[in-house]
């Protein structure tokens, strides 16, 4: 694949192909594997380039997902991860801990509301963006522990297209790829995604554009990227939705929470509304194969070629 080609399809591609998205109400049922046993279903919110909204995209779906049933957050952007601030808590444990062998999977979970959880990615500490294999396997065994007790996790992703963190989105049952219309995300969210096919062939990762001003901007976005993973990777994300750049999403951030509980009437609270109704539509038609196991299997897996 030509990556010159591919960057000049993202930045003049023309409008065609990709259908708009559709509104979808989920009923989710849980999920269990096929021993039997009932594993939180997955998803992974991910974008290539940092600062497209991944975080204030995964508090909106936690509190929605939260309201549905049993949710844990984990903050993926190892050593510097912030989405316990949009939580509006201060948890004294996080991943540090627990790959440090000090804490177990337990005392590093904070409660967030009564029915929403969260693990820390512990802010300042450079190793944790390059684990190792022993410590991701030391990751991958606590989330296997905490899996049975909720029925969903969301992962909020770290920036990039490095090995920990296509391992995390690989390993989920959806993946939300994040991207704004600026050419740069783009531009990553495709290297991300063709990372991503390539880690794990039959992902069906879904497309979300943050930041457009209307919807035919979000949908042009969509389009180039829908295009160029189909001439380039034989492969087609599902566009499912976007939001309007929001002062809105501001505030509630400086308020420490979710747009869509401080705003719940402002266009970007509606829109990731829907975006929450789609995802969990689509984690209800699936069976979860549970993010620790599956974790576990991958970082088992690369132990094994290293
Ligand atoms: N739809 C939006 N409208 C306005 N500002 C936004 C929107 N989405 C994100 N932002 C701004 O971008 C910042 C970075 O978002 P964040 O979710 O932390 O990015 P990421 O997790 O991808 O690095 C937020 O703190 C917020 O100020
Ligand atoms: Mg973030």
């Amino acid at each position: 694949m030509n990556w010159e080609q591919a960057c000049r399809l993202l930045r003049f591609g023309r409008s065609e192909g990709i259908p708009r998205s559709k509104d979808g109400l989920a009923a989710p049922s849980p999920s269990r594997d096929l021993l039997g046993v009932a594993r939180a279903a997955s998803v992974c919110v991910a974008s290539g380039k940092g600062g497209t909204g991944k975080s204030v995209m995964t508090a909106s779906l936690a509190s929605k997902f939260s309201a549905v049933g049993r949710s844990l957050i984990l903050d993926a952007d190892m050593g510097i991860g912030n989405a316990h601030i949009l939580q509006g808590v201060s948890p004294e444990r996080s991943f540090v801990e627990l790959v440090a062998g000090t804490a177990g999977p337990r005392e590093i979970v904070s409660r967030c509301s009564a029915t929403l959880d969260l693990i820390a990615a512990g802010s300042g500490v450079s190793n944790m963006a390059e684990l190792s294999t022993f410590e991701l396997h030391r990751i991958a065994e606590a989330v296997e522990q905490l899996e049975t007790e909720y029925q969903y996790m969301l992962v909020d992703s770290a920036a990039g297209i490095s090995n920990q963190t296509v391992t995390f989105a690989a390993a989920a049952d959806v993946v939300l790829v994040v991207t704004t219309p600026a050419v740069t995300a783009m531009t990553d969210a495709y290297a991300f995604l063709k990372v991503l096919y390539r880690c794990r062939p039959d992902s069906a990762p879904l497309l979300v554009v943050n930041r457009a001003h209307h919807e035919d901007e979000a949908h042009s976005v969509a389009q180039r990227i829908e295009k160029v993973c189909g001439r380039f990777l034989d492969r087609h994300p599902r566009w499912i939705g976007w939001v309007p750049t929001d002062d809105a999403v501001i505030e509630s951030v400086n308020a420490r929470t979710s747009v869509v509980e401080h705003n719940p009437n402002a266009p970007a609270a509606r829109a990731l509304d829907h975006i929450a109704s789609v995802v969990l539509d689509e984690l209800g038609s699936l069976r979860a194969r549970g993010l620790g196991r599956s974790l576990m299997s991958r970082v088992v897996r690369t132990s094994k070629l290293a």
